[in-house]
């Protein structure tokens, strides 16, 4: 047979995936691995879906998504931030953020274009610029500056091939969050440059501490701006893969072409209910975020009293510790503390090389877990004194 596509053949397949499958093979392991929420969708929602479906709401939907569902993100925005999209033609309805993600790069794109991510970053970014033809351009970012990326970094990594920057805060894995002014600036490069921004802002209502900076609000930033968020993290819908694109009409509908062609709609019946969610979800996501709020805390206590320095997240459900002290890998680290002390993590190597070093511990799990693996971790690394 003749080979598979070479982009494709290069990429390799995600690490997070690989623990997960030794992990679904063990027993009695404590799991701070998954990213995704462990609470069920709120009922409410998907009490509305199977209404929809009992009512005969089974078909195709128009390309950009129901309507209703786009004026009701429209509402959200106006509402939360100030900020309005034509729910015409300034939305589309994806198959979750990762679809969105596909289609912007797509939609943007030529070969050899480049694309500027900070890294540790979410797994998925630089293989998306990848199969689109595009280049990604890494810069680190760092515990030191709290996991945000610094300007100057991104303003060095700019050629005349850039096309976009890429940003995520609340970032996965770091749960960082960006101060404004270091946005502000990265805006101020984009429009220097006339760059494309892409910002991933699927964990922005998981924000603990203040408000969360939504990147199109910033002087310069609307325009160019493809804001991507979804339903998955903060209404507890992962399986329900449901999410949308907001921007500029031109790109948008530059990426409902590709979409319309490949996907032809999201789901009606996760558009449905990502209705309720959007309308009348508020309460049982704050109920949610404020759960995950006490688990933070409790997890970065525990994480820095078994000798593994974190920071405080400022957001999404992720802590993000050094091992740099037990001069183990990260592989190595979690690869051990599984099969010695049944805990699983995530190796910060999975989110890029800046990643190294760290270790990725979800907690999207109870507060009896986090307390147990705590636990465990501790006795991990006192042994390898
Ligand atoms: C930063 C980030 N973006 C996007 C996604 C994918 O989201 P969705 O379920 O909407 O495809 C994830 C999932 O973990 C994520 O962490």
């Amino acid at each position: 047979m003749k080979p598979i596509s070479k982009v494709v053949h290069e990429i390799p397949a995600s690490g997070i995936r690989r623990f997960f499958d030794i992990v679904s093979q063990m027993k009695d392991v404590v799991s701070l691995g998954v990213g995704e929420p462990d609470f069920d969708t709120p009922w409410r929602i998907t009490e509305a879906c199977i209404y929809a479906l009992e009512h005969g709401h089974t078909h195709y939907t128009s390309n950009y998504g129901l309507l209703e569902l786009r004026k009701a993100i429209a509402d959200y925005f106006v509402r939360t931030e100030g900020l309005e999209y034509n729910p015409e033609n300034q939305i589309l309805v994806t198959v979750g953020v990762s679809e969105g993600m596909d289609l912007a790069m797509r939609a943007i794109l030529n070969p050899g274009d480049e694309v500027i991510i900070p890294e540790p970053s979410f797994v998925a970014y630089k293989p998306c610029i990848s199969f689109a033809g595009g280049v990604p351009v890494v810069v680190c970012s760092y515990m030191e500056n709290g996991f945000a990326v610094l300007p100057e970094q991104i303003e060095a990594a700019i050629t005349s091939k850039t096309k976009a920057i890429w940003l995520s805060y609340p970032t996965n894995p770091t749960g960082a969050v960006a101060p404004r002014e270091i946005l502000q600036k990265i805006v101020d490069l984009a429009c220097k440059h006339d760059l494309y921004i892409i910002s991933d802002e699927i964990y922005d209502r998981l924000t603990y501490d203040g408000q969360h900076t939504c990147v199109p609000m910033l002087p310069g930033a609307y325009e160019r701006t493809i804001l991507l968020n979804g339903f998955s993290k903060a209404y507890a819908m992962t399986g329900w893969r449901i999410g949308y694109a907001a921007g500029n009409p031109d790109i948008i509908e530059a990426m409902m072409k590709v979409h319309q062609y490949t996907m032809m709609c999201a789901p009606i019946t996760a558009q449905v209910a990502a209705v309720e969610a959007i309308k009348h979800g508020y309460e049982d996501s704050e109920a949610m975020i404020e759960e995950y709020g006490q688990r933070r805390r409790v997890i970065v206590k525990g994480l820095n009293d078994a000798g593994l320095k974190c920071l405080m997240p400022g957001g999404a459900f992720y802590a993000f510790p050094s091992i740099k002290d037990t001069g183990l890998s990260s592989d190595e680290f979690a690869e051990r503390l599984l099969f010695e002390e049944k805990v699983a993590v995530v190796p910060g190597s999975a989110f890029g090389e800046c990643g190294e070093g760290h270790i990725r511990c979800s907690y999207a799990t109870s507060i009896d877990k986090i307390e147990m693996a705590v636990e465990r971790i501790g006795r991990f690394v006192s042994k390898l004194k």
